[in-house]
């Protein structure tokens, strides 16, 4: 589908991999300029040798470092950006009894400051019609067992509030999307036991993939949505729909 995409610059924090580098080659493949930035000073396999119509430049730039992002918008003077897509994130997986405060404070640095950093550095090549798109998590939406994680991912639903209400006067939009539990490298390394219960909460009754959260992104980015703004989008199978009723449900069979 073409979503008149063609052309634009867009920003995708943490594509070195998982969900980002999809993100990344979907945008290229609607003929995108994508920057795609992430930790490693060279371009992951991913991304390299990806057939247009778009552009991928990668560059390393850690999103909670502010000299990282005033470099990269000092070369972007004088552009457009479209679009910037705050995917970069950390999880961390201690519950609420063991969890020290700098295990808290370096998850609020990538999954919150990180995107702040973003929108303040872009603010200036934003213009009329660009579009932010912050992933957020379903742990973002209800209690989630690892606490730092949760309490980060709903600290940046506020800032992607407070960002749809400065910046929408500007004509620049800020959107939510939420995944699930999808198939990547951040959830290769959990516990398998996490998997099958999420799964079994889960009314599609299976993980999700990359490309599905992508393919909501991308919406995100384009005209299609213009009037969604400030929306927070599940991409999660239903997983947060029941709000625990599919136990009760389940049980009554
Ligand atoms: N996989 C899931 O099930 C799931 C579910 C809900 C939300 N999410 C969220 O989706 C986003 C992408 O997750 P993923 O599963 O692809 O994870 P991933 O771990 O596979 O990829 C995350 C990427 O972010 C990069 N990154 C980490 N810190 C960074 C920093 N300081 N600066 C720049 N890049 C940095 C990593 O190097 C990595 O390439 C994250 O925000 C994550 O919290 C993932």
């Amino acid at each position: 589908m073409n979503l008149g995409l063609a052309g634009k610059t867009v920003v995708v924090t943490g594509a070195g991999q998982g969900q980002g580098s999809v993100e990344a080659r979907l945008l290229v493949e609607q003929g995108c300029r994508v920057i795609a930035v992430d930790l490693d000073v060279q371009a992951p396999a991913e991304l390299r040798g990806l057939e247009g119509p778009g552009e991928l430049t990668y560059r390393k730039l850690d999103v909670t470092q502010q000299a990282d992002w005033e470099q990269l918008a000092g070369q972007l003077a004088g552009e457009t950006v479209h679009g910037l897509v705050n995917n970069a994130g950390i999880t961390q997986r201690d519950r609420l009894a063991e969890v020290s405060i700098q295990q808290l404070h370096r998850v609020y640095e990538v999954n919150v400051a990180g995107a702040l950093l973003g929108i303040q550095a872009l603010r200036p090549l934003f213009a009329r019609g660009s579009s932010i798109v912050n992933i957020g998590s379903v742990a973002g939406l209800s209690a989630h067992y690892p606490v730092a994680y949760t309490a980060s991912k709903w600290a940046l639903r506020g800032l992607g509030k407070v960002a749809c209400m400065e910046l929408g006067p500007a004509g620049i939009r800020v959107n939510s999307v939420h995944p699930g539990f999808i198939e990547t490298p951040m959830t290769s390394g959990a516990n398998p036991r996490f998997r099958e219960a999420t799964i079994a909460q889960t009314p599609l009754g299976r993980a999700g993939r990359s490309e599905e959260v992508a393919n909501v992104v991308l919406f995100l980015l384009s005209e299609r949505s213009s009037f969604v703004n400030g929306a927070e989008i599940p991409v999660d199978g239903g997983q947060t729909a029941h709000g625990g009723a599919q136990a009760i449900s389940d049980a009554l069979k």
